[in-house]
């Protein structure tokens, strides 16, 4: 199937990273476990990499600690948020997608636009210079190494949108845990994160996968399935 043949080249050559977003109770979790395993099936277990953000490394789960429990202002989050990133970067990501691996992440940089700038409403342009500096891969000419416009940036080849009004998420979140610094916050908030995922596709929508979370699971997995399906990326 050409689908088989193109996922195949896809992962020879350079790996294949795929991310999870969505507010808080958007539901993505199982998802991302079904994928994970569909995955598995396909390319072995030792090629697939499922991993999260913040998070991913001993540093970067520590920076999460801090990130999702301490209270800061808007610049300091997002300067962690992004330390605890560049770690990933180094120590998991980068390495795996060199070896031609599977990079399944729940949550990447799509997540900073989102809370700390939609939800926190932190400038755009600082997150977009700091993201620059922090998923920059390869420098097209060395000559020019403080020019960050001539850097390669680290993106997934695909974002897969768990869209969920934010009321639905507030109740499916209520009482099912001790919320964090996050999940603590008004549905407002969240609207506030929603808007911030749709500009970002807006910015970016040939990597995003839009899905209606507000399905039953099975229509939701559908969904996810067909998503990575149409790029294909499993057969
Ligand atoms: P989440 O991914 O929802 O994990 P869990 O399902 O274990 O609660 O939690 C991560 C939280 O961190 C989430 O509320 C979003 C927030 N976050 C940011 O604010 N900025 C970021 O850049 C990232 C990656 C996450």
């Amino acid at each position: 199937m050409l689908s088989d043949v193109l996922s195949q080249l896809k992962t020879a050559e350079q790996g294949l990273f795929i991310s999870f977003e969505g507010i808080d109770g958007a539901g993505k979790s199982t998802h991302i476990e079904a994928l994970v395993a569909a995955f598995n099936a396909e390319h072995g277990a030792d090629k697939v990499i499922h991993t999260r953000e913040p998070g991913g490394t001993p540093l970067a789960e520590k920076l999460r600690q801090l990130i999702l429990n301490d209270p800061m202002d808007a610049l300091t989050e997002s300067f962690l948020v992004f330390a605890a990133r560049r770690d990933h970067l180094n120590q998991v990501i980068e390495p795996a997608l060199a070896r031609g691996d599977v990079v399944l992440c729940d949550r990447f940089t799509d997540a900073t636009f989102a809370y700390q700038g939609g939800g926190r409403g932190f400038d755009l342009k600082t997150l977009s210079i700091l993201e620059r500096f922090t998923q920059q891969i390869r420098r097209l000419e060395p000559e020019n190494a403080y020019n960050l416009d001539d850097l390669l940036i680290r993106q997934p080849d695909l974002t897969i949108w768990f869209d969920l009004p934010p009321e639905i998420a507030a109740e499916r979140l209520a009482g099912a845990r001790v919320p964090d610094k996050f999940e603590a916050q008004p549905v407002e908030f969240f609207r506030q994160v929603a808007a911030g995922y749709q500009h970002r596709m807006d910015e970016n929508p040939a990597r995003f996968a839009k899905i209606n979370a507000h399905q039953s699971r099975e229509a939701v997995w559908a969904d996810v399935l067909a998503a990575v399906k149409s790029k294909g990326f499993l057969a």
